[in-house]
């Protein structure tokens, strides 16, 4: 309990005592034609970056889990375009994330602008479709193998010349900073959790996220020109639907503060236009956003060798689930 009053009370401080140090995007900054693809798209932060890029010009894929139809076409009508589409997928299920890898090969143009936004915090310990910690699953171990995928399939292709690199954002957030460093002995274990330490692994699995976009972006950009700009960043606290499993004692306190000091999505997607449209973030990679500044994540994100062995060791325990034929 004392971790979720210090978490959003810092999170209400943050937002409240931060000078930006990053211009928003103006509204005339287009992003015609280019695909973007964002996860979670239905609600919250998702459903307003996925208006925002659709208002730009962006043809824009909502992968969703729930909300179909109506997410879609709230998009479309908010965003005035319609080049909008909703694609099916749960994140909790490596089986899902491969179709949709299947589903996007089978479009003729590539994603351009790739928005990991999908986010889940349940009350207590949930697993996965293969049996993995519900947030370590959706977080961090559906996007590597929905990157992967991405990349082996051509669908993301990386640039090889003068022209714009595509761009992959991670949503990830500041708790990632409470976490201790990934325990690779006891990698990709389950840990059970009550309603006291769940935001701990919160934490835990955006730290994972935070140290693969790292990882990604060192991969992906050996040399000096930028191939693929791969981005994470913190949105801040945003009024959305994130603490909808908070249990019923919690709610009557925390949803009026969410709805009086939280920002609302639209402003909250500042930083991922950001990260998606500004010029700087196309010619530069390996960022993290906190609101609208620039900023170092924790030191076990920037580790590297703590980046190689996540990198080996989720590939390992992605090799156990390989598509079913
Ligand atoms: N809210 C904050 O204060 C805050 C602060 C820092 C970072 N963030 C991050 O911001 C991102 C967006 O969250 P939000 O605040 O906008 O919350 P939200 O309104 O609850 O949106 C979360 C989205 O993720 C989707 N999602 C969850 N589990 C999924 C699954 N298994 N498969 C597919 N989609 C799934 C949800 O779909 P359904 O509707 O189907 O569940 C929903 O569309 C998250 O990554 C979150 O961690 C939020």
């Amino acid at each position: 309990m004392r971790r979720i009053i210090r978490a959003v009370s810092g999170a209400i401080r943050d937002r409240a005592s931060q000078r930006p140090t990053l211009d928003p995007v103006p509204e005339r900054v287009r992003i015609d034609g280019r695909v973007c693809l964002v996860t979670g798209a239905n609600s919250g932060l998702g459903k307003a970056v996925a208006v925002d890029l659709a208002r730009r010009g962006g043809r824009v894929f909502m992968a969703c889990r729930g909300g179909h139809p109506q997410a879609g076409e709230d998009v479309r009508r908010l965003s005035g375009s319609d080049a909008v589409e909703m694609l099916k997928v749960d994140l909790a299920d490596l089986e899902s994330v491969h179709a949709l890898a299947d589903r996007l090969r089978r479009e003729p143009g590539r994603v351009d602008i790739t928005v990991l936004n999908a986010g889940v915090m349940p009350r207590t310990a949930w697993r996965s479709a293969q049996g993995y910690e519900l947030m370590f699953a959706v977080h961090f171990l559906a996007n590597r193998l929905l990157i992967d995928r991405l990349l082996a399939d051509g669908t993301i292709r990386p640039s090889s010349g003068p022209g714009a690199a595509p761009r992959i954002v991670f949503v990830a957030s500041e708790q990632h900073r409470s976490a201790r460093p990934i325990d690779f002995e006891a990698f990709g274990a389950f840990h059970d959790y009550g309603l006291t330490d769940g935001l701990y692994y919160y934490g835990f699995s955006k730290l994972h996220l935070v140290t693969y976009a790292k990882e990604l972006s060192r991969r992906l950009n050996p040399g000096p020109e930028v191939r693929v700009a791969v981005h994470s960043l913190c949105p801040g606290a945003v009024n959305s639907n994130l603490a909808r499993e908070a249990p019923a004692f919690l709610k009557p306190l925390l949803f009026p503060v969410m709805r009086l000091a939280f920002a609302s999505p639209d402003k909250a997607a500042a930083p991922v236009t950001y990260a998606c449209c500004a010029e700087e973030t196309g010619r530069r990679t390996g960022l993290y956003l906190h609101l609208m500044q620039k900023k170092d994540p924790s030191p076990y994100a920037l580790d590297e060798a703590a980046g190689e062995r996540l990198w080996e060791a989720s590939a390992a325990l992605l090799a156990q689930h390989p598509p079913a034929a």
